[in-house]
């Protein structure tokens, strides 16, 4: 009798350790019945600051040059960029934009004032990109321009001017410098960016001091002739919650001033596992993969709890969560001038890339844009170039795969994921996120950061019956795989086949170190 037992539980616990075998570890809902906020465009924005080679070289080149070019801007690049739809582009800086007198790089190039880029590396700025060829890249890229202005080194006055000569289209002396320049009409501007890292480089201020000179100078930046300026505080160090409870008392308390004013509020957020020793963007062990990834999610958190502090001010969600800096920084590339922040870009990045959109896409209620830094040639850039050359890299791809999601409704997630363990550190193996666009089209994205093992995916798509799946699919042979010149594509996007949809339930087996992107109908 006792023998019998003993065997039928033995039995019993042999088939549950089987079936648990083959259950998979992941599941997913996709409540595609509780949409409501809208994953904003402008979180799929950029950063381009007078740095290295990201405008000079990188998109800017000059008519004389042979490198092919619409009035000094690369055409290869801006092909490039209209595919990945860049939404916004924010500009000068960064660093830089503390220390950028915009009246320097207007009228006649030959004629602007040379000086010495003091933040970045002590080269030459002989100002001929300016405010005209960046409202003109930002045209023929067909994105909308974002300005940081300058508090550190400038004046109310300097930045109010700037305000008028780009927008305004009276009989003021900034709107009429700017037609003797060869613009009649103005243009449309609408972020602004009223300082920058003003903790730092850009005036190493108090959060208390910041708040005073964010209320003062918004005062003065006026919305000419149907222009309404979105006008972005900066924020303080990733985790400074002080900074950001600081702030927005301030926006609360002024009696309905700041209110009136500020719309926008920045935080920035790099992935970096130590500022002293950031490692090589493609020569890392499975350590540095596993801790790269770690770091990332900690995004999610940071999100989390500034937007807890906006909720307690702004329960209406007024203001906009402005993640303006964010992505990977590693040590430059081997014999290029450490100033300049060159560093290639493997299917790491693709990944790091990835989880973060998911990110952004899970608080897009509050997220209202993001900037990846850098566009070209700077940080964990889209493109990379070498004279004529131009290369694109793991991160292109997954802005190009995720461009889906733009402007589409946010469906909720609910995953419950593998985890991912390195020693004794785990972190969950999948990252994901969906959306439905206009035509009611559901597209589901995923990331499996393991770099050595596939995961599968159960998942439920509550209120939708989908009985059709495609997917495209990002992935690479190694870890550190990249594009370089001259070289056939290591990284790019290919058909994905490993996904099947019946009456509403998916699942998708997921490779090893992938981004996927799955549109189910
Ligand atoms: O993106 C490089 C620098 O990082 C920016 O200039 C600055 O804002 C940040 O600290």
């Amino acid at each position: 009798m006792r023998k019998k037992h003993v065997f039928i539980i033995l039995a019993l616990l042999s088939i549950t350790i089987l079936l648990q075998a083959q259950q998979p570890m992941n599941t997913m809902v996709v409540h595609a019945d509780a949409a409501k906020d809208t994953i904003s465009k402008n979180i799929y924005g950029h950063f381009a600051e007078h740095l290295g080679r990201c405008i000079y070289g990188g998109i800017w080149v000059g008519e004389d040059s042979l490198i092919p070019n619409t009035r000094g801007i690369r055409n290869d690049i801006v092909a490039a960029l209209k595919k990945i739809k860049v939404a916004a582009l924010r500009w000068p800086g960064g660093c830089f934009a503390d220390e950028y007198h915009w009246m320097e790089g207007i009228g006649p190039r030959g004629e602007r004032p040379k000086k010495v880029n003091t933040t970045w590396g002590g080269v030459v700025e002989d100002n001929s990109f300016g405010t005209h060829e960046f409202m003109d890249l930002c045209e023929q890229i067909g994105c909308e321009p974002v300005i940081c202005g300058n508090i550190g080194s400038g004046t109310v006055k300097e930045m109010s001017d700037w305000v008028q000569y780009l927008t305004s289209d009276g009989d003021n002396p900034m709107a009429q410098l700017r037609r003797k320049n060869g613009r009649e009409k103005p243009w449309k501007v609408r972020f602004w960016c009223v300082g920058n890292e003003t903790w730092g480089c850009g005036g190493i201020m108090s959060a208390e001091r910041y708040s005073e000179e964010l209320a003062r100078y918004s005062h003065f930046l006026k919305n000419y002739d149907g222009n309404t300026l979105y006008k972005i505080s900066s924020g303080g160090l990733p985790e400074d919650y002080n900074w950001t409870e600081t702030i927005l008392k301030k926006w609360k308390n002024t009696d309905g001033w700041l209110q009136g004013y500020v719309s926008g509020y920045s935080l920035h957020f790099y992935t970096v596992n130590d500022w002293n020793k950031k490692g090589s963007a493609t020569n890392f062990t499975e350590k540095e993969w596993f801790f790269t990834m770690k770091k990332t999610l900690e995004m999610d958190e940071l999100i989390a709890k500034h937007s807890a502090i906006l909720d307690r001010y702004d329960a209406d969600k007024k203001i906009g969560l402005i993640v303006d800096e964010w992505g990977n920084w590693f040590d430059v590339e081997p014999g290029t001038n450490p100033a300049f922040l060159y560093q290639q870009n493997s299917l790491r990045d693709a990944v790091v890339a990835a989880v973060n959109l998911n990110i952004f896409h899970k608080h897009c209620g509050r997220v209202k844009m993001t900037n990846i830094a850098q566009m070209v040639n700077v940080l964990q850039s889209v493109i990379l170039t070498r004279e004529k050359e131009m290369v694109l890299t793991p991160t292109y791809y997954v802005f190009k795969m995720y461009s889906v999601h733009q402007d589409a409704v946010m469906l909720p997630v609910d995953l419950k994921s593998d985890v991912y363990a390195n020693g004794t550190e785990s972190i969950p193996a999948l990252s994901a996120s969906a959306s439905r666009d206009r035509n009611g089209t559901i597209h589901i994205s995923a990331a499996n950061l393991h770099p050595t093992k596939a995961q599968t995916l159960r998942c439920e798509l509550r209120g939708s019956a989908a009985s059709k799946v495609n997917g495209e699919i990002i992935t690479a042979e190694t870890i550190n795989a990249y594009n370089d010149f001259g070289k056939p594509e290591t990284v790019n996007i290919r058909p994905f086949t490993g996904a099947q949809v019946q009456k509403g339930m998916l699942t998708v087996t997921l490779p090893a170190r992938s981004v996927v992107t799955l549109e189910v109908k």
